[in-house]
């Protein structure tokens, strides 16, 4: 359990799909209460089950979108670009005054491989718009492959750029990039999610091109990465 930690209790809505289950497994390995959240109270139940088999313990919890959203100290959106919108209805209210971390992507209805913006150029930035300034949006892990995550214990060959309007946000979301084994950065404004978004059609292209699934970014030239 990382001593610096605030963040006790995190919800990840849409946790049943690949990338939100491989977060919420390696957060509650490190020690978080982790919520996974659905439209189907039960399936959230089921995937907690199975999540709580790979750490050994009954750590996970399991319920519908809104109840997570409301019972976290922070709330962790991974759903299908398809969903965002009505997703962020659902829980519009249960994350004012609390941080709301968008890994979403704006995948378009063409080819993954392929950037596209939608009209609100990023989907954190449509977050943030539709959500209010009351809730601080930050984007991050768009980068990372699910396939990275579902193991807790592999070792996650991966940087992830974390970007949002309020400083201290970030770091909350740094520190639950190092418990998921990974090295965070802040890369800056939320509007720079439109280019960290984009990145991930890239990846797809790369993993398309080189027949991987495991595509990711590193940065390096930097060698302080104190938050001070
Ligand atoms: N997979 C990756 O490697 C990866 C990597 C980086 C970023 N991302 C991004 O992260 C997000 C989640 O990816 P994923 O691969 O985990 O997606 P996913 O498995 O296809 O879906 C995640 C969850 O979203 C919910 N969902 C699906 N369709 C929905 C709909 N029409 N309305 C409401 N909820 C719906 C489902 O939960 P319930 O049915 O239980 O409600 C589903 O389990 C996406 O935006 C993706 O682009 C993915």
């Amino acid at each position: 359990m990382a001593d610096d930690k605030t963040i006790l209790t995190v919800a990840l809505i849409g946790g049943t799909g690949k990338e939100g289950s491989g977060l919420a497994v390696r957060w509650a390995a490190a020690g978080y209460n982790v919520i996974i959240g659905s439209r189907d109270a039960a399936r959230a139940e089921q995937k907690a089950d199975e999540l709580n088999t790979v750490l050994g313990a009954g750590i996970v919890s399991g319920t519908d979108n809104l109840t997570a959203a409301t019972q976290a100290d922070l709330v962790v959106l991974s759903v299908p670009y398809s969903a965002h919108q009505s997703t962020l209805e659902t829980i519009r209210e249960a994350v004012q005054g609390k941080i709301l971390v968008d890994v979403t992507v704006p995948l378009g209805t063409g080819k993954a491989s392929v950037v596209h913006l939608p009209e609100g150029q990023a989907a954190a930035l449509e977050a943030q718009a539709f959500l209010g300034e009351n809730v601080q949006v930050v984007a991050g892990f768009q980068n990372v492959s699910a396939e990275h995550l579902k193991d807790p214990d592999h070792v996650v060959d991966c940087d992830v750029l974390v970007c949002g309007n309020h400083r201290a946000a970030k770091d909350e979301v740094i520190k639950l990039v190092e418990a998921a084994g990974m090295r965070g950065y802040d890369a800056g404004r939320l509007e720079n999610a439109i280019a960290i978004e984009s990145l991930t059609p890239i990846l797809i292209s790369l993993n398309i091109r080189y027949k991987s699934k495991q595509a990711g970014i590193r940065i390096t030239g930097i060698d302080n990465r104190d938050r001070s």
